[in-house]
């Protein structure tokens, strides 16, 4: 990925991303998509953010949002990402994300929003409340990127689609209006990109699992962590390697070689003879200590709450002025009302 970045690096490239504040985010955030954004942080110009608009195509508790999406805000920071050198911030606290998502609707076709495998996944699930937004969801999320001319969007494997339809909105757009959006690339990373359920290997580990022992919580506490990786779904090879079928031991390989950076092969030769307890032991010491020192800064920002504001409502205002300009081009080539003067 690195390499991607860097072959298109003459001036210096963008990167966007976003996450929900739909509870607390699991390790499959973390290593899918936030260990990544703190990894291109340093040398990129990044805006990440609160996906505070999307969260509510499901229906949320008011004192119950408000209070994830400041310990979301929380836990970017708590990350080490700098909000001196990046823009963070709450999508609902910069107007420019509705609003381009508005005229984005309008170039985007029923039909292909349509074939949008997480709107046909959450109209199964939440059959009650099959909401307009939930289908728009993915203009909203172009819009996200599109404003902020990203040339790179870090994201987990399940968002692979979303960015495949941002990429033909804009396109579609540029070849009405001449060049207008730059056409940004998903950034996925070939391990860590799908973390799955602990408890149903063949399922993404997701926050809104109702059962919590088949996701870890980025905040689960270290005795917890252990007790859900002791109880993880494996198979009865009790061979540790990396083998087609072998869906649980290779989700746990996936982690551990996440965690610890070695291969799989280094993870076969490891655990060569001895049996999936150690292994899994050993797995869930590797995400106690990726997670700690995230961990004890969370527990720290989480009580600063004049200088949390302070962040999102500078991070809110920087991110407004630069994407205003986006949309300013935007609705001057559409053709909307300009005053002279
Ligand atoms: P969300 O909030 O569901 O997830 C945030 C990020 O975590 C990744 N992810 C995973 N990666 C690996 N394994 C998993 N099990 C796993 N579960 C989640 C997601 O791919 C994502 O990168 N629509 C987005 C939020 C969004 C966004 C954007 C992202 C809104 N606007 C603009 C990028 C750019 C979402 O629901 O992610």
């Amino acid at each position: 990925m690195a390499d991607k970045i860097a072959a298109n690096n003459e001036k210096k490239q963008k990167v966007l991303s976003l996450i929900q504040p739909s509870g607390t985010p699991t390790l499959g955030n973390y290593l899918g998509a936030l260990k990544n954004w703190k990894d291109i942080a340093e040398q990129y110009d990044c805006a990440f953010g609160v996906a505070d608009l999307h969260s509510i195509t499901v229906r949320q508790e008011p004192a119950k949002l408000r209070e994830q999406v400041r310990n979301m805000y929380a836990l970017l920071l708590a990350i080490n990402l700098d909000p001196e050198k990046n823009i963070i911030f709450i999508q609902s606290q910069v107007p420019t994300h509705a609003q381009l998502a508005w005229i984005l609707n309008c170039y985007t076709q029923f039909g292909e929003m349509s074939r949008m495998t997480q709107f046909k996944d959450k109209s199964k699930t939440h059959t009650d409340n099959i909401n307009v937004g939930l289908f728009a969801y993915p203009a909203l999320m172009a819009a996200d990127i599109l404003l902020y001319q990203a040339n790179f969007v870090p994201v987990g494997a399940d968002q692979k689609q979303h960015l495949e339809i941002t990429r033909d909105i804009a396109e579609r757009f540029n070849g009405l209006y001449g060049p207008t959006f730059v056409v940004p690339e998903p950034l996925i990373m070939e391990t860590g990109g799908k973390i799955m359920s602990l408890q149903e290997p063949t399922k993404k580990m997701s926050k809104s699992d109702s059962n919590p022992k088949s996701f870890i919580s980025m905040l689960d506490k270290p005795d917890m962590v252990m007790r859900k990786f002791k109880s993880a779904v494996t198979d009865s090879d009790a061979k540790v390697e990396f083998k087609k079928g072998k869906d649980g031991v290779n989700n746990l390989m996936g982690i551990y070689s996440c965690c610890t950076g070695k291969t799989y092969d280094e993870i076969t030769a490891e655990f060569e003879g001895k049996g999936y307890g150690d292994f899994k032991v050993a797995v869930a010491e590797s995400v106690i200590e990726e997670l700690r020192p995230v961990q004890e800064s969370f527990e720290k920002i989480i009580k600063e709450r004049a200088y949390l504001e302070d962040c999102m409502k500078n991070g809110a205002e920087i991110a407004t002025k630069i994407s205003q300009r986006t949309l300013d081009k935007v609705m001057k080539k559409i053709g909307f009302y300009q005053f002279k003067g």
